[in-house]
């Protein structure tokens, strides 16, 4: 695997090297059995917006690996003040041995890729988030023992989460139903790519429908971060797209719930249902490490 810019991008067959590779590198950390399969390896972390998870994730991964992370943060870089990516993609090749990047554009990561020569990882940008999705995927497995067959159901904004739960959900055999407000639908390429899966893709205006016997429940921010100005006019378009216990009695009852946080108490989920499916969400949180070492062993490791 050269990069990682999309779901879109990744194979079935992929997917699940990636999952069981993290798996295999879960229980080596858990174990303390060391796997520095990136010794000597550099990776520049260019954040473009703001981070919990993904910066820590990929600072502590990158050292368990044996290798060494670099956090850049834009504001300190010259692409900060104009410095096209072409020259920073050719400039950074000859220095770092990989670059996750987060930023807005997909154009910029996919043009990070097309002018260097180093593997890129996208750490989200607003058209997706692939290294979520990859430990989402990895969580419910984890839970479930499976994917292929399983119902996921995404409420609210038709953003870079939905985008990618998409595209992962019927990658893996899973079927997948969103409800979304008129307005904020996904991107038009995945409804394009989804529309090959038949019914195991559904679109629907009301929460309700789209919950319907779901074995995973998710849902993310109405407003992702560069929308902070749209804030209040979000919060109107999405009044009833909250995952509460009413909508959650319509799921199956055994139903895990995902959110891949920060999480908005109140808005998009309640403190009740956030608190009952608590354990499943921190430990997705936490599957953003092993997943994303899997990932930099894919594009880094020599072997
Ligand atoms: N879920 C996620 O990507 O979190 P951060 O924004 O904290 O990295
Ligand atoms: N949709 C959110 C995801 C944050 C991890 C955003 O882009 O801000």
């Amino acid at each position: 695997m050269k990069h990682l810019l999309k779901m879109l991008d990744l194979s079935s067959e992929e997917i699940t090297e990636i999952l069981n590779l993290a798996d295999q590198l879960k229980y080596e950390k858990k174990h303390g059995i060391p796997h520095k399969l990136l010794e000597g390896k550099s990776l520049g972390l260019i954040f473009e917006k703001a981070s919990t998870r993904t910066r820590v994730s990929f600072e502590t991964g990158m050292y368990q690996l044996g290798g060494q992370p670099i956090f850049l943060s834009s504001r300190d870089m010259q692409i900060g003040r104009g410095e096209p990516v072409q020259d920073t993609a050719r400039v950074l090749s000859r220095y770092l041995d990989g670059i996750m990047i987060r930023t807005f554009e997909q154009k910029e990561v996919e043009d990070l890729a097309k002018y260097g020569s180093i593997p890129i990882i996208n750490g989200l940008t607003d058209f997706c988030h692939p290294c979520q999705i990859l430990a989402d995927l990895m969580t419910i497995r984890e839970y479930k023992g499976k994917l292929s067959g399983l119902k996921m159901s995404f409420i609210g904004d038709g953003n870079n989460m939905m985008n990618s739960l998409i595209v992962g959900a019927l990658k893996t055999g899973m079927s997948i139903s969103v409800a979304c407000p008129e307005g904020y639908e996904p991107d038009s390429k995945v409804i394009d790519f989804a529309k090959e899966y038949g019914n195991k893709f559904e679109m629907f205006r009301t929460p309700k429908e789209a919950v319907v016997d779901a074995d995973v429940v998710i849902t993310d921010v109405w407003a992702s971060m560069g929308q902070e100005s749209e804030a209040e006019k979000r919060k109107k378009a999405f009044e009833g797209y909250q995952i509460n216990s009413e909508l959650m009695s319509l799921a199956k009852s055994d139903a895990m719930v995902q959110h891949c946080l920060p999480a908005h108490r109140g808005e998009e989920i309640t403190e009740d249902v956030f608190e009952a499916h608590a354990d499943e969400i921190f430990e997705e949180a936490e599957n953003r490490l092993h997943a994303q070492k899997a990932v930099m062993v894919k594009c880094l490791s020599d072997k």
